[in-house]
């Protein structure tokens, strides 16, 4: 469904991503996880046309949507939730909802708002309540209520756990996981690792402008360097691309002949080679 090739964006002449390769498939949710300052909202507005990449490109449904204006994006079914909740806060829950829709030019409008309310109950009660005088969760949750009202065929959510009580995050996980059985695909960038791949499918990890792993959600959630760097178990490692077969995984960032996995590692038992990455 989305597909990226070789993506590299840059600020000037900083670089925040490096020839990013990542395909999202239709009916999976994929989580895009890595710390702060790791590129995940550079990537997703790179994907939604708000940064241009300067290489490589970005298809969606077979076509080539790099270059594209924003609102050609969205037009052919591509959402984008941004990062701390963006919602109308002067303008009501169901106002809110409605102009998530404005550019659609159905008759289901108005169900789907009724739906909106039946996924989010908090919403259905609060529908005439100002957005900027919900709580936050509440907030997160128009968010993306107000994204599924467009009728995405992708979804991308930035965060959307961020600085939610844990009962939160996971009634938004689960309306996640619903979105994916009623058809919508989905993008989900987070820090909150366990949170992402406890309802991924498959996932990728960003670390400064790089994908330096991927796999299933299961892969990722047994890999030793996934645990430590991001599940708060044993000591914290930094992934850096390892020149080896092995693509990453050095103890704080020293030596490759530290990391743990790669097989220059004498600890690993072979030879130690010259790190030149
Ligand atoms: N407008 C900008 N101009 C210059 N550099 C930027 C800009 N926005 C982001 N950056 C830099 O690009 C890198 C990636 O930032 P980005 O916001 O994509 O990270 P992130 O993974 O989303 O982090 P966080 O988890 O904190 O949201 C960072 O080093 C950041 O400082
Ligand atoms: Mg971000």
């Amino acid at each position: 469904m989305l597909q990226l090739r070789d993506v590299s964006t840059y600020y000037g002449q900083i670089r925040a991503l490096e020839l990013i390769n990542l395909e999202v498939r239709s009916g999976e949710i994929v989580a895009l996880i890595g710390a702060n300052g790791a590129g995940k909202t550079t990537m997703l507005n790179t994907i939604c046309g708000l940064l241009e990449p300067r290489h490589g490109e970005i298809t969606f449904e077979d076509k080539r949507i790099s270059g594209l204006p924003v609102e050609g994006i969205v037009r052919l079914g591509l959402c984008h939730v941004p990062e701390r909740r963006q919602v109308f806060s002067r303008m009501s829950v169901r106002d809110n909802l409605l102009l998530g829709a404005y550019h659609r030019r159905d008759s289901g409008v108005r169900q789907d708002v009724q739906r909106m309310y039946e996924l989010f109950p908090i919403l259905g009660q609060r529908q005439d309540q100002t957005a900027g005088t919900l709580s936050g969760g509440e907030q997160q949750m128009l968010a993306i209520a107000r994204g599924l009202m467009s009728r995405p065929k992708l979804l991308m959510l930035d965060e959307p756990s961020v600085g939610l009580a844990p009962l939160v995050v996971r009634e938004i996980l689960r309306v996640v996981a619903d979105m994916r059985s009623r058809g919508t695909t989905v993008l989900l960038v987070e820090q909150n690792a366990k949170a992402a791949l406890g309802v991924a499918d498959r996932g990728y990890v960003l670390e400064t402008g790089r994908v330096v792993l991927e796999g299933t959600a299961k892969e990722l959630t047994e890999d030793e360097g996934v645990q430590m760097s991001y599940l708060g178990k044993g000591k914290k490692l930094q992934f850096a691309r390892c020149h080896a077969e092995t693509r990453y995984a050095c103890e704080e960032n020293r030596a490759i002949n530290s990391c743990v996995r790669c097989p220059s590692n004498e600890r690993n038992g072979s030879k130690p080679a010259a790190a030149d990455d």
